[in-house]
C-alpha cells in the first residue's frame, strides 16, 4: 500500500520504517528541511535500537523516502498517518495546531479516496474534529475516512514494540476503512481491536495513565517500605505474581519522565475536566511522581550533609535506557537542584550527552563510568543502563573520594554493596553502611 507518514519524530520514523519493512511504499514528510536533508543522507535524528538499520535498508530498496513536500505525498498515498507532535500548551492541554494544519492540507489537495489515520496521542473527539475540518475544506469533494490508530511503542524498544505489539487498536466507523486497515496490519499477527473512534482515543490516554498510576503506586509503597524497614523489590515481586496485577511497571525509582507520561497525564486531567469529571486519582499520581524527585534529592543531601563544594558523579542522563531522549528527564531536575546548592557535577550517559549539552550547563561530561566516579564524593544512578549494572565496583571504590552510591533505580543488590564496602542508598530498601 502507498503510505504517507506526516511527522518524522519518534512515532513517525518508527511507523514509516516498519511499514516499509512490511513491504509498503512509504514517504515520510516533515517541515524541517534539515531533518529531511539528513535523513536523505542516512543521518537519523534520534537514537533508537534497530531504527537506523531499518531506515537505511529500506531507503536503499526504494521502499521509503523522505520529503518536505506534503501536498505531493498526500496525493500519491492511499493512507495518511498523522504523526505530528501534540506538545502541551501552557494550561496542560495538547496543542493540536499541527494536526489541524495537516488536516486542512489533506482536504485541500486530496483528489481520490484517502484514509486519514491519527497516530499522534490526541484528546477524545479529535477524530471528529479532523473529519469535520476535512469535510468543510474538501476541495475536490472526494470520499475519505478518519481512523484512530493509537501507537503504544516505547522509546528504547520502539521497533520491536511496533513489530510485536500486544494489540493493535483501530477506531473506525466505515467498513471500507476497516478492511484496508485490517489488511495493512495483517502481517503483524497481533490481536486487532476494532472500536469507534472516541473509544480508541480514550484507550491511548487510559493506557498511559494506568501505567503512570502503577509507577506512582509502587513509589508510594517504596516510601512506606523505607519508613517501615521493608524492601520494595520483594513487595513488587510478591504483588507481581498475582496475574491480575503483573510485575511490569512496578519498578520503584525516581518517578516517570519522558515526553509521554507527564504530558499525557496532564492532558487527560484537562480532558476529564472538560467533560465535568475531576480526575483526582490521576492528580495524585502526578503529585507522587513530582515528590519522588524531591525525595531523591533529599536523600543525596542527607547522605552528603553539605552539598556545597562536593563533587557528584551522575550515571545516566536520558529519561530511560536505550534512548538519547532528554525530554522531561528526571536528571534535569535532579542536577539543576544539586547545582543550585553548589555541587560540582560530573556526568556520563552512553547516548544522551550530546542532547544533554544543549540543556544542562556547567557539567563536566565524562567519557565513561570510571571518569564520572573519579574524585567524586558521591555517585548517583539516574538511568538504569545495562553497562552500569556491570561496573567493576572495586575500581569504582578506589577512584572515589568516598565510597557512597545513591541509586535512583535500584540496580544493585544490597548484599553485594555491603560486601564491596559501600554506603549504598536506594529507593524503598534498607540503607547499607
Ligand atoms: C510510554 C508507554 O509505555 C508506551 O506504551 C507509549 O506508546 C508511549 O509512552 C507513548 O505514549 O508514546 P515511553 O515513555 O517511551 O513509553 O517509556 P516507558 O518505558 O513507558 O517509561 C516511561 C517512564 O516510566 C520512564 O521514565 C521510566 O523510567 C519510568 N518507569 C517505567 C518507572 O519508573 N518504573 C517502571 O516500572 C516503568
Amino acid at each position: 500500500m502507498k503510505i504517507a507518514v506526516v511527522g518524522a519524530g519518534y512515532v513517525g520514523l518508527v511507523t514509516g520504517a516498519c511499514f516499509a519493512e512490511l513491504g509498503n511504499d512509504v514517504v515520510c514528510v516533515d517541515i524541517e528541511e534539515d531533518k529531511i536533508k539528513n535523513l536523505n543522507n542516512n543521518i537519523i535524528p534520534i537514537f533508537e535500537p534497530g531504527l537506523e538499520e531499518l531506515l537505511i535498508k529500506n531507503r536503499k530498496k526504494g521502499k521509503i523516502s523522505f520529503t518536505t513536500d506534503l501536498k505531493k505525498s498526500i496525493k500519491e498515498s492511499d493512507i495518511i498517518f498523522i504523526c505530528v507532535g501534540t506538545p502541551p500548551k501552557k494550561n496542560g492541554e495538547a496543542d493540536l495546531s499541527y494536526v489541524e494544519d495537516v488536516a486542512r492540507t489533506i482536504a485541500d489537495v486530496m483528489d481520490s479516496y484517502k484514509i486519514i489515520v491519527e497516530k499522534s496521542t490526541v484528546p477524545v473527539e479529535t477524530g471528529d474534529k479532523i473529519a469535520k475540518s476535512i469535510k468543510s475544506y474538501n476541495a475536490h469533494k472526494v470520499d475519505f475516512d478518519v481512523v484512530s490508530n493509537p501507537e503504544f511503542l516505547r522509546e528504547g524498544s520502539a521497533v520491536n514494540d511496533f513489530m510485536h505489539p500486544d494489540r493493535i487498536v483501530i477506531g473506525c466507523e466505515s467498513e471500507r476503512a476497516k478492511d484496508i486497515m485490517k489488511k495493512l496490519y495483517s502481517p503483524l499477527k497481533a490481536p486487532i481491536i476494532f472500536t469507534d473512534i472516541k473509544s480508541a482515543e480514550i484507550i491511548k490516554h487510559a493506557s498511559n495513565s494506568f501505567l503512570a498510576a502503577k509507577i506512582s503506586f509502587i513509589n508510594a509503597i517504596a516510601s512506606i517500605c523505607e519508613a517501615a524497614g521493608a524492601d520494595v523489590e520483594k513487595v513488587a515481586e510478591g504483588m507481581g505474581y498475582d496475574k491480575r496485577i503483573g510485575r511490569s511497571f512496578l519498578d520503584a525509582g525516581i518517578g516517570y519522565g519522558g515526553f509521554c507520561f507527564p504530558k499525557d497525564a496532564e492532558a487527560f486531567i484537562r480532558i476529564s475536566e472538560k467533560f465535568g469529571y475531576d480526575f483526582s486519582l490521576l492528580k495524585a499520581v502526578q503529585e507522587i511522581n513530582n515528590n519522588q524527585r524531591n525525595h531523591f534529592v533529599s536523600k543525596i543531601e542527607k547522605a552528603l550533609w553539605i552539598v556545597k563544594g562536593k563533587t557528584i558523579g551522575i550515571l545516566g542522563l536520558a529519561f530511560k535506557p536505550n534512548t538519547d531522549d532528554m525530554r522531561f528527564a528526571p536528571s534535569v531536575d535532579i542536577i539543576t537542584e544539586l547545582q543550585k546548592e553548589g555541587a560540582k557535577i560530573k556526568a556520563y550517559d552512553p547516548k544522551a550527552m550530546e542532547k544533554s549539552k544543549g540543556i544542562l550547563k556547567n557539567i563536566e561530561y565524562c567519557s565513561n563510568t570510571y571518569d564520572a566516579a573519579k574524585d567524586a564524593d558521591a555517585l548517583v544512578i539516574v538511568t538504569e543502563w545495562d553497562e552500569f549494572k556491570e561496573i567493576d565496583m572495586k575500581r569504582i571504590k578506589s577512584l572515589m573520594k568516598h565510597p557512597l552510591i545513591i541509586d535512583g533505580r535500584n540496580i544493585y543488590r544490597l548484599e553485594d554493596m555491603k560486601n564491596d564496602g559501600f554506603t549504598y542508598i536506594s529507593i524503598g530498601r534498607k540503607e547499607v553502611h
